[in-house]
C-alpha cells in the first residue's frame, strides 16, 4: 500500500520515498532502465540523488538500490545516460563498453563550485548496478546558476547533447566527440510558452505517419506556465542539422507570469499533454525496434509535495509512443500508451457534440470541438487549492465526435484522444 491508496497497477512508483523527474532512460542488453529524481530519506523533494528501477516489459518494474547518490557538497539533478558502444569516454574499454550517465550536479555551500549547475558523468561497467563518478567533472560549466538537464544522444559519429539555461528560457545545444568535452554549438528561445522556467529538453527525429519522411521534435517543459496550469510540456516540430534546431513556425512569446492561463497566445502553441499531471517527459535511448517511447513524472510542483502518497511519492505516466500526424498543413506529434500494454487495459467511448460521461467519477465532455475533464468533487482533492480542476483542449478540425481511450489506475486517469493528437493525463485520487 502506498499512503491511501493501493499501489498502481500500471504505473511505476517507488515503494517509499519522493520521485520527480525520470533520468537516464534506455534499453540496455535486453533491460529497460528508468533512473529518477529520489529523496533516498525522505517523501518530500531533497538530497537529490538518482534511483533506479528496470523492467522486461516496460510495465512491471523491480526497484533498486539508489545508483547516483547526493554528497554533503552536491546535489545529483536531472540528466541522460548513453551506452557507449565504442568507449569513445574511454571510461570502460574495447570489450567492456561503459553505461555513461550525464548529470547536473547542483554545487552546494562547501563545493568549490557552490551555487553552480554543471554537467557531470558518471559510469557502469556492470550494465547499470554500480555506478563510478568520473574525477574530471565537471565536464561542462558555463558558470550558471541554472544551466541543467543535459540529454545526450548519438547524432552521425558525436555525441548532441540538449540543455537549458532554465530562468534565460533557453535550451542550449552543444556537440562532443568523446563524451568529457563539449564545444557550444546553438542556442534556442524563448520561445512560445516562456512564463516559467525551462526544465528537461529533449530533441529526436520522428516518422511522418501519414506522409513522408521524418521531421524532429523539441520537447521543453516548462514551470510554471503550463497550459493547464503550473509545470506543463511544450513542444516544437522542426528541422536539426546536428548543430542547431529550426522550428517550422513560431507564433509568439508568453513570458508575462501575470497572465497565466489568461494568456490568449497559450492555446496556439503545442504541448504534449493538456492535463495538470505530466511534467519532465522525456525519451529512451536505444530502443530496438526504432520506436520513439517518452514517460513524464505524474505531478505538478504546483502540489507535488502534497498529494496525499505516503508511501513512495508520487507516480510516472504510462510509457507512449510518438509520431507525427500531419494535420491541416502542421506537423502534430501523436500519442498511443505502448503496445505493451493489454488492450482491455484502455476503456473506450466515443462523444458526440454535447455528450458528457462521468468515469469512476470525472466528468469527461466534448462540446464544440473541446474535449474537457473535470476532476473537481471526485475523492481527496482538499489536500491543496490548485488541485481540484478541470482542464480542457481543442480536437484538431473540431469534428463533430471524438473518440476517446482511457487509462484508469488507482490513482491517476490518463485519456487519448483522436487517435492520440490530444492527451490529457491528471492525478485524481479516487
Ligand atoms: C524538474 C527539475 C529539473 C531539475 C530537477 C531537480 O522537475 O526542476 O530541472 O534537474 O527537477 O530535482
Amino acid at each position: 500500500m502506498a499512503g491511501q491508496h493501493s499501489r498502481p497497477r500500471w504505473h511505476y512508483s517507488p515503494q517509499h520515498m519522493w520521485m520527480n523527474d525520470p533520468n537516464g532512460l534506455i534499453y540496455n542488453a535486453g533491460t529497460w532502465h528508468m533512473f529518477y529524481q529520489s529523496n533516498p530519506s525522505g517523501n518530500v523533494w531533497g538530497n537529490l540523488s538518482w534511483g533506479h528501477a528496470t523492467s522486461s516489459d516496460l510495465l512491471h518494474w523491480t526497484e533498486h538500490q539508489v545508483a547516483l547518490w547526493h554528497t554533503d557538497t552536491e546535489q545529483i539533478f536531472s540528466g541522460s545516460c548513453v551506452f557507449d558502444a565504442d568507449n569513445s569516454s574511454g571510461l570502460g574499454s574495447a570489450d567492456w563498453p561503459p553505461l555513461v550517465a550525464i548529470y547536473t550536479a547542483a554545487y552546494l555551500p562547501g563545493s568549490e563550485w557552490e551555487g553552480r549547475q554543471a554537467q557531470a558523468l558518471a559510469y557502469s561497467l556492470d550494465g547499470g548496478s554500480h555506478w563510478t563518478t568520473y574525477p574530471g567533472n565537471p565536464v561542462l560549466d558555463r558558470e550558471s546558476s541554472d544551466f541543467r538537464d543535459p540529454k545526450v544522444f548519438r547524432h552521425g559519429d558525436g555525441w548532441v547533447m540538449v540543455a537549458v539555461e532554465a530562468e534565460e528560457r533557453q535550451v542550449v545545444i552543444y556537440r562532443s566527440t568523446n563524451l568529457t568535452e563539449w564545444t557550444y554549438a546553438s542556442t534556442f528561445g524563448p520561445a512560445h510558452a516562456a512564463a516559467g522556467v525551462w526544465e528537461c529538453p529533449d530533441l529526436f527525429e520522428l516518422p511522418v505517419a501519414n506522409g513522408s519522411g521524418t521531421k524532429w521534435v523539441l520537447l521543453v517543459n516548462i514551470n510554471p506556465g503550463g497550459v493547464a496550469g503550473g509545470s506543463g510540456c511544450q513542444y516544437f516540430v522542426g528541422d536539426f542539422d546536428g548543430s542547431t534546431f529550426t522550428p517550422d513556425c513560431i507564433v509568439g512569446v508568453s513570458a508575462d507570469p501575470a497572465l497565466g492561463l489568461d494568456d490568449p497566445l497559450l492555446r496556439a502553441y503545442d504541448w504534449l499533454d493538456f492535463g495538470r499531471d505530466c511534467y519532465a517527459v522525456t525519451s529512451f535511448a536505444d530502443v530496438p525496434d526504432g520506436r520513439r517511447i517518452v514517460l513524464g513524472w505524474m505531478n505538478n510542483w504546483d502540489y507535488a509535495n502534497d498529494v496525499p502518497l505516503t508511501g513512495g511519492r508520487s507516480i510516472m505516466t504510462i510509457p507512449r509512443e510518438l509520431d507525427l500526424l500531419q494535420v491541416g498543413g502542421r506537423h502534430l506529434v501523436r500519442q498511443r500508451p505502448i503496445r505493451e500494454l493489454p488492450q482491455d487495459a484502455l476503456e473506450r467511448h466515443t462523444l458526440l457534440n454535447g455528450d458528457r460521461i462521468r468515469v469512476r467519477g470525472v466528468a469527461l465532455e466534448y462540446h464544440n470541438g473541446v474535449l474537457s475533464l473535470d476532476r473537481r468533487g471526485v475523492g481527496r482533492a482538499d489536500f491543496h487549492e490548485g488541485f481540484g480542476s478541470r482542464q480542457w483542449a481543442e480536437i484538431p478540425e473540431r469534428p463533430s465526435s471524438v473518440t476517446v481511450e482511457i487509462l484508469l489506475d488507482t490513482c491517476s486517469i490518463e485519456v487519448f484522444a483522436a487517435s492520440g493528437l490530444v492527451v490529457i493525463s491528471d492525478l485524481v485520487f479516487f
